[in-house]
Protein backbone atom coordinates (compact mmCIF):
# COMPACT_ATOMS: atom_id res chain seq x y z
CA UNK A 1 0.00 0.00 0.00
CA UNK A 2 1.20 3.63 -0.96
CA UNK A 3 -0.29 6.47 1.08
CA UNK A 4 0.81 10.38 1.40
CA UNK A 5 0.47 11.79 5.24
CA UNK A 6 0.74 15.14 6.13
CA UNK A 7 2.85 15.45 9.61
CA UNK A 8 2.02 18.46 11.29
CA UNK A 9 4.38 18.64 14.53
CA UNK A 10 3.42 21.80 16.09
CA UNK A 11 4.44 23.15 19.42
CA UNK A 12 5.58 22.32 22.90
CA UNK A 13 5.95 18.05 23.07
CA UNK A 14 4.40 18.02 19.58
CA UNK A 15 7.50 17.41 18.12
CA UNK A 16 8.91 14.63 20.16
CA UNK A 17 5.87 12.53 20.26
CA UNK A 18 5.36 12.97 16.18
CA UNK A 19 9.28 11.78 15.96
CA UNK A 20 8.35 8.58 17.67
CA UNK A 21 4.96 7.69 16.18
CA UNK A 22 6.98 7.99 12.81
CA UNK A 23 9.43 5.89 13.84
CA UNK A 24 7.07 3.62 14.64
CA UNK A 25 5.21 4.19 11.30
CA UNK A 26 8.98 3.45 9.63
CA UNK A 27 9.09 0.39 11.12
CA UNK A 28 5.60 -0.91 10.41
CA UNK A 29 6.27 -0.11 6.72
CA UNK A 30 9.14 -2.21 6.64
CA UNK A 31 7.69 -5.10 8.28
CA UNK A 32 4.64 -5.11 6.22
CA UNK A 33 6.03 -3.81 2.86
CA UNK A 34 3.78 -0.77 2.45
CA UNK A 35 5.08 3.14 1.52
CA UNK A 36 4.19 5.64 3.34
CA UNK A 37 5.20 9.24 2.42
CA UNK A 38 5.43 11.84 5.14
CA UNK A 39 5.44 15.56 4.26
CA UNK A 40 5.58 18.23 6.93
CA UNK A 41 3.88 21.09 7.35
CA UNK A 42 2.93 24.06 9.96
CA UNK A 43 0.60 25.27 11.99
CA UNK A 44 -0.11 26.59 15.29
CA UNK A 45 2.69 28.53 16.89
CA UNK A 46 4.87 27.43 14.81
CA UNK A 47 3.21 28.68 11.92
CA UNK A 48 2.54 31.98 13.31
CA UNK A 49 6.48 32.39 13.97
CA UNK A 50 7.57 31.50 10.40
CA UNK A 51 4.79 32.96 8.32
CA UNK A 52 2.47 35.31 10.73
CA UNK A 53 -0.37 32.74 10.73
CA UNK A 54 -1.53 29.74 12.74
CA UNK A 55 -2.75 28.33 9.52
CA UNK A 56 -1.32 28.70 6.42
CA UNK A 57 -3.31 28.04 2.79
CA UNK A 58 -0.15 25.68 2.38
CA UNK A 59 -0.49 23.38 4.51
CA UNK A 60 -4.39 23.46 4.46
CA UNK A 61 -3.70 22.43 0.47
CA UNK A 62 -1.00 19.95 1.67
CA UNK A 63 -3.21 18.23 3.92
CA UNK A 64 -6.04 17.80 0.97
CA UNK A 65 -3.42 16.24 -1.21
CA UNK A 66 -2.55 14.03 1.28
CA UNK A 67 -4.29 10.49 2.28
CA UNK A 68 -4.78 11.39 6.26
CA UNK A 69 -2.99 14.20 8.40
CA UNK A 70 -0.80 13.19 11.50
CA UNK A 71 -1.04 16.01 13.74
CA UNK A 72 1.26 16.62 17.31
CA UNK A 73 -0.24 19.89 19.50
CA UNK A 74 -0.61 23.17 19.13
CA UNK A 75 -0.39 25.89 21.65
CA UNK A 76 2.06 27.04 23.92
CA UNK A 77 2.56 31.08 26.60
CA UNK A 78 4.33 32.23 23.93
CA UNK A 79 1.49 32.92 21.69
CA UNK A 80 -1.13 33.28 24.40
CA UNK A 81 -1.67 36.85 24.31
CA UNK A 82 -2.14 36.95 20.72
CA UNK A 83 -5.25 38.18 19.16
CA UNK A 84 -8.22 36.08 18.44
CA UNK A 85 -7.92 35.00 15.25
CA UNK A 86 -4.18 34.87 15.64
CA UNK A 87 -3.62 32.08 18.38
CA UNK A 88 -2.38 28.63 17.38
CA UNK A 89 -5.39 26.97 18.14
CA UNK A 90 -7.16 28.79 15.47
CA UNK A 91 -4.69 26.57 13.45
CA UNK A 92 -6.35 23.51 14.78
CA UNK A 93 -10.16 24.96 14.56
CA UNK A 94 -9.22 26.40 10.89
CA UNK A 95 -8.07 22.47 9.98
CA UNK A 96 -11.04 20.77 11.44
CA UNK A 97 -13.19 23.04 9.71
CA UNK A 98 -11.29 23.27 6.35
CA UNK A 99 -11.17 19.66 6.30
CA UNK A 100 -14.86 18.89 7.03
CA UNK A 101 -13.85 16.95 10.31
CA UNK A 102 -17.33 17.23 12.58
CA UNK A 103 -17.06 13.97 13.60
CA UNK A 104 -14.47 13.27 16.99
CA UNK A 105 -13.69 9.87 17.77
CA UNK A 106 -11.80 9.97 21.72
CA UNK A 107 -11.76 6.57 22.45
CA UNK A 108 -11.07 5.72 26.46
CA UNK A 109 -9.59 1.88 27.40
CA UNK A 110 -8.44 1.00 30.77
CA UNK A 111 -4.69 -0.88 30.43
CA UNK A 112 -4.99 -3.54 32.92
CA UNK A 113 -1.56 -2.58 33.60
CA UNK A 114 -2.20 1.07 34.34
CA UNK A 115 -5.08 0.09 36.82
CA UNK A 116 -3.08 1.45 39.89
CA UNK A 117 -2.45 4.41 37.96
CA UNK A 118 -5.62 6.43 38.13
CA UNK A 119 -6.70 8.15 40.95
CA UNK A 120 -9.83 6.15 40.95
CA UNK A 121 -10.00 2.83 42.13
CA UNK A 122 -9.40 -0.10 40.48
CA UNK A 123 -12.54 -1.99 40.99
CA UNK A 124 -14.53 1.33 39.56
CA UNK A 125 -12.05 0.98 36.59
CA UNK A 126 -12.11 -2.42 35.68
CA UNK A 127 -13.74 -3.23 32.31
CA UNK A 128 -13.95 0.19 30.78
CA UNK A 129 -14.34 0.61 27.30
CA UNK A 130 -16.10 3.83 26.07
CA UNK A 131 -15.97 6.09 23.10
CA UNK A 132 -16.76 9.62 23.15
CA UNK A 133 -17.82 10.75 20.14
CA UNK A 134 -17.68 14.75 19.84
CA UNK A 135 -19.28 16.81 17.51
CA UNK A 136 -16.39 19.25 16.18
CA UNK A 137 -17.01 21.54 13.68
CA UNK A 138 -19.87 23.13 15.05
CA UNK A 139 -21.38 24.67 18.50
CA UNK A 140 -20.18 27.20 21.10
CA UNK A 141 -16.77 26.79 18.89
CA UNK A 142 -17.57 28.11 15.98
CA UNK A 143 -21.04 29.89 16.48
CA UNK A 144 -21.60 33.90 15.88
CA UNK A 145 -22.19 36.17 16.77
CA UNK A 146 -18.88 36.33 18.71
CA UNK A 147 -16.18 38.23 19.90
CA UNK A 148 -15.55 40.96 22.58
CA UNK A 149 -17.26 44.44 22.09
CA UNK A 150 -18.70 47.55 24.30
CA UNK A 151 -22.12 47.91 25.89
CA UNK A 152 -21.92 51.73 27.18
CA UNK A 153 -18.75 52.11 28.69
CA UNK A 154 -18.48 48.23 29.81
CA UNK A 155 -16.92 45.20 27.95
CA UNK A 156 -18.71 42.41 27.28
CA UNK A 157 -17.83 38.79 25.56
CA UNK A 158 -20.16 36.76 23.50
CA UNK A 159 -20.19 33.44 22.02
CA UNK A 160 -23.07 31.60 20.50
CA UNK A 161 -24.15 28.09 21.17
CA UNK A 162 -25.86 27.06 17.93
CA UNK A 163 -26.76 24.03 15.61
CA UNK A 164 -28.52 22.72 13.06
CA UNK A 165 -30.85 19.90 12.95
CA UNK A 166 -28.46 18.45 10.00
CA UNK A 167 -25.55 18.61 12.04
CA UNK A 168 -27.14 16.86 14.80
CA UNK A 169 -28.36 14.23 12.72
CA UNK A 170 -25.09 13.51 11.05
CA UNK A 171 -22.87 13.35 14.48
CA UNK A 172 -25.50 10.95 15.73
CA UNK A 173 -25.72 8.19 12.56
CA UNK A 174 -22.12 8.10 13.32
CA UNK A 175 -22.47 7.49 16.80
CA UNK A 176 -25.46 5.29 16.34
CA UNK A 177 -23.11 3.32 13.77
CA UNK A 178 -20.14 3.36 15.96
CA UNK A 179 -22.17 1.73 18.35
CA UNK A 180 -23.60 -1.21 16.27
CA UNK A 181 -20.09 -1.96 15.78
CA UNK A 182 -19.59 -2.17 20.00
CA UNK A 183 -22.12 -2.91 22.64
CA UNK A 184 -25.02 -1.05 20.94
CA UNK A 185 -25.40 1.23 23.68
CA UNK A 186 -25.18 4.95 22.78
CA UNK A 187 -25.87 8.22 25.79
CA UNK A 188 -26.61 11.20 23.78
CA UNK A 189 -25.16 14.45 26.69
CA UNK A 190 -26.97 17.22 26.32
CA UNK A 191 -28.43 20.38 28.80
CA UNK A 192 -31.86 20.10 27.78
CA UNK A 193 -33.55 21.43 31.05
CA UNK A 194 -31.83 24.97 30.58
CA UNK A 195 -30.70 24.67 26.92
CA UNK A 196 -33.09 25.17 23.68
CA UNK A 197 -29.98 24.29 21.67
CA UNK A 198 -29.70 21.12 23.83
CA UNK A 199 -33.53 20.39 23.43
CA UNK A 200 -32.87 20.33 19.75
CA UNK A 201 -30.24 17.97 20.17
CA UNK A 202 -32.46 15.60 22.27
CA UNK A 203 -34.94 15.80 19.54
CA UNK A 204 -33.01 15.03 16.31
CA UNK A 205 -30.71 11.78 18.12
CA UNK A 206 -34.39 10.73 19.54
CA UNK A 207 -35.45 10.84 15.83
CA UNK A 208 -32.40 9.41 14.35
CA UNK A 209 -32.74 6.43 17.00
CA UNK A 210 -35.68 5.70 14.88
CA UNK A 211 -33.55 4.16 12.32
CA UNK A 212 -31.40 1.85 15.33
CA UNK A 213 -34.09 -0.05 17.03
CA UNK A 214 -30.97 -2.59 17.99
CA UNK A 215 -29.32 0.30 19.65
CA UNK A 216 -30.18 1.33 23.42
CA UNK A 217 -30.41 5.28 23.46
CA UNK A 218 -29.97 6.95 26.88
CA UNK A 219 -30.28 10.91 27.20
CA UNK A 220 -28.18 12.14 30.08
CA UNK A 221 -27.47 15.95 31.50
CA UNK A 222 -24.39 16.97 30.88
CA UNK A 223 -23.73 17.36 34.44
CA UNK A 224 -24.79 14.45 35.82
CA UNK A 225 -22.77 12.54 32.98
CA UNK A 226 -19.46 14.40 34.20
CA UNK A 227 -20.78 12.58 38.14
CA UNK A 228 -21.22 9.30 36.29
CA UNK A 229 -18.28 9.12 34.25
CA UNK A 230 -16.29 9.03 37.77
CA UNK A 231 -18.91 7.12 39.58
CA UNK A 232 -19.73 4.31 37.54
CA UNK A 233 -17.63 4.71 34.30
CA UNK A 234 -18.35 1.41 33.39
CA UNK A 235 -22.16 1.90 32.33
CA UNK A 236 -20.88 3.79 29.10
CA UNK A 237 -20.35 2.16 25.70
CA UNK A 238 -20.48 5.23 23.14
CA UNK A 239 -21.12 8.99 24.18
CA UNK A 240 -22.24 11.24 21.97
CA UNK A 241 -22.11 15.28 22.50
CA UNK A 242 -21.42 18.82 21.18
CA UNK A 243 -17.91 20.05 20.63
CA UNK A 244 -17.61 22.05 23.85
CA UNK A 245 -18.89 18.98 26.28
CA UNK A 246 -16.77 16.52 24.36
CA UNK A 247 -14.08 19.16 24.78
CA UNK A 248 -14.65 18.86 28.82
CA UNK A 249 -15.26 15.27 29.38
CA UNK A 250 -13.04 13.78 27.05
CA UNK A 251 -10.20 14.75 29.04
CA UNK A 252 -12.51 13.56 32.24
CA UNK A 253 -12.39 10.31 30.16
CA UNK A 254 -8.77 10.64 29.85
CA UNK A 255 -8.13 10.45 33.45
CA UNK A 256 -9.74 7.22 34.23
CA UNK A 257 -7.00 6.06 31.86
CA UNK A 258 -4.35 7.13 34.72
CA UNK A 259 -2.92 9.89 32.09
CA UNK A 260 -4.15 11.99 29.24
CA UNK A 261 -0.59 11.03 27.48
CA UNK A 262 -2.88 7.73 26.77
CA UNK A 263 -5.96 9.07 24.60
CA UNK A 264 -5.68 8.89 20.99
CA UNK A 265 -7.95 10.43 18.41
CA UNK A 266 -9.41 10.59 15.10
CA UNK A 267 -11.56 13.40 13.29
CA UNK A 268 -13.67 11.95 10.00
CA UNK A 269 -15.94 13.05 8.37
CA UNK A 270 -14.56 14.54 5.62
CA UNK A 271 -12.69 13.59 2.41
CA UNK A 272 -9.92 12.82 4.97
CA UNK A 273 -8.85 11.85 8.95
CA UNK A 274 -6.90 13.93 10.90
CA UNK A 275 -5.25 11.66 13.49
CA UNK A 276 -4.17 13.77 17.06
CA UNK A 277 -3.43 13.01 20.78
CA UNK A 278 -6.01 14.58 22.86
CA UNK A 279 -3.21 16.27 25.14
CA UNK A 280 -2.01 19.78 24.51
CA UNK A 281 1.43 21.21 23.63
CA UNK A 282 2.59 20.47 27.72
CA UNK A 283 5.02 23.52 27.51
CA UNK A 284 6.04 22.82 30.55
CA UNK A 285 7.84 18.93 29.70
CA UNK A 286 8.84 20.30 26.10
CA UNK A 287 12.45 19.47 25.06
CA UNK A 288 13.07 17.31 28.15
CA UNK A 289 12.18 13.76 26.99
CA UNK A 290 9.33 13.44 29.60
CA UNK A 291 6.50 13.45 27.03
CA UNK A 292 4.97 10.39 26.75
CA UNK A 293 3.97 9.21 23.11
CA UNK A 294 1.91 6.86 23.36
CA UNK A 295 -1.57 8.81 22.64
CA UNK A 296 0.15 9.89 19.91
CA UNK A 297 1.50 6.17 18.56
CA UNK A 298 -2.11 5.21 19.09
CA UNK A 299 -3.42 8.20 16.95
CA UNK A 300 -1.42 6.72 14.11
CA UNK A 301 -2.79 3.08 14.78
CA UNK A 302 -6.42 4.91 14.54
CA UNK A 303 -5.23 5.92 11.11
CA UNK A 304 -3.99 2.93 9.86
CA UNK A 305 -7.05 1.54 10.61
CA UNK A 306 -10.17 4.24 9.93
CA UNK A 307 -8.07 6.01 6.81
CA UNK A 308 -5.89 2.73 5.15
CA UNK A 309 -8.08 -0.08 6.43
CA UNK A 310 -5.17 -1.72 8.11
CA UNK A 311 -6.46 -3.12 11.25
CA UNK A 312 -4.03 -5.56 11.82
CA UNK A 313 -1.17 -3.03 11.87
CA UNK A 314 -3.14 -0.74 14.12
CA UNK A 315 -3.51 -4.28 16.23
CA UNK A 316 0.32 -4.84 16.05
CA UNK A 317 1.01 -1.25 17.41
CA UNK A 318 -1.66 -1.60 20.19
CA UNK A 319 -0.58 -5.00 21.34
CA UNK A 320 2.32 -3.31 21.15
CA UNK A 321 1.89 -0.43 23.72
CA UNK A 322 0.29 -2.98 25.94
CA UNK A 323 2.85 -5.57 26.17
CA UNK A 324 5.41 -2.79 27.17
CA UNK A 325 3.30 -1.41 30.08
CA UNK A 326 2.32 -4.96 31.22
CA UNK A 327 6.15 -5.02 31.62
CA UNK A 328 6.07 -2.35 33.58
CA UNK A 329 7.71 0.34 31.68
CA UNK A 330 6.57 3.75 32.82
CA UNK A 331 6.49 7.35 31.30
CA UNK A 332 6.94 9.89 34.20
CA UNK A 333 3.47 10.94 33.85
CA UNK A 334 2.37 7.20 34.52
CA UNK A 335 4.95 6.47 37.67
CA UNK A 336 4.25 3.86 39.42
CA UNK A 337 6.04 2.91 42.83
CA UNK A 338 8.50 -0.14 41.96
CA UNK A 339 8.31 0.70 37.98
CA UNK A 340 11.15 1.53 35.90
CA UNK A 341 10.42 5.25 34.47
CA UNK A 342 11.33 5.52 30.85
CA UNK A 343 11.95 9.00 28.52
CA UNK A 344 9.74 9.76 25.73
CA UNK A 345 12.71 7.79 23.41
CA UNK A 346 12.77 4.68 25.29
CA UNK A 347 9.29 3.95 25.19
CA UNK A 348 8.97 4.69 21.67
CA UNK A 349 12.21 2.55 20.97
CA UNK A 350 10.59 -0.41 23.39
CA UNK A 351 7.20 -0.22 21.79
CA UNK A 352 9.23 -0.11 17.92
CA UNK A 353 11.33 -3.52 19.20
CA UNK A 354 7.81 -5.05 20.15
CA UNK A 355 6.32 -4.37 16.61
CA UNK A 356 5.56 -7.72 14.45
C1 LIG B 1 -8.84 19.36 22.22
C2 LIG B 1 -8.18 20.65 22.61
C3 LIG B 1 -8.59 21.74 21.61
C4 LIG B 1 -10.09 21.87 21.71
C5 LIG B 1 -7.90 23.09 21.82
C6 LIG B 1 -6.41 22.97 21.80
C7 LIG B 1 -8.37 24.11 20.82
O1 LIG B 1 -8.49 20.97 23.93
O2 LIG B 1 -8.63 18.90 21.09
O3 LIG B 1 -9.54 18.79 23.05
O4 LIG B 1 -10.60 22.59 22.56
O5 LIG B 1 -10.77 21.26 20.88
MG1 LIG C 1 -9.56 19.46 24.96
Amino acid sequence: MHKQITVIPGDGIGKEVIEQALLVLGRIEKLRGHSFKTVEALAGGAALDKTGVPLPGETLSLCRQSDAVLLGALGGPKWENNPPGLKPENGLLGLRAGLGLFANLRPARIFRALMNVSTLKAEVLLGVDLLIVRELTGGIYFGKPRGISKEGDEDIGVNTEIYKASEIRRIAVVAFEAARKRRFKLTSVDKANVLEVSQLWRRIVSEVSASYPDVELHHLYVDNCAMQLIANPRQFDVIVTSNLFGDILSDEAAMLTGSIGMLPSASLGGAIGMYEPVHGSAPDIAGKDLANPIATISSLAMMLRYSFGLSQEAETIEQAIVSVLDEGYRTADLKEEGKPVVGTRQIGELIIERLH
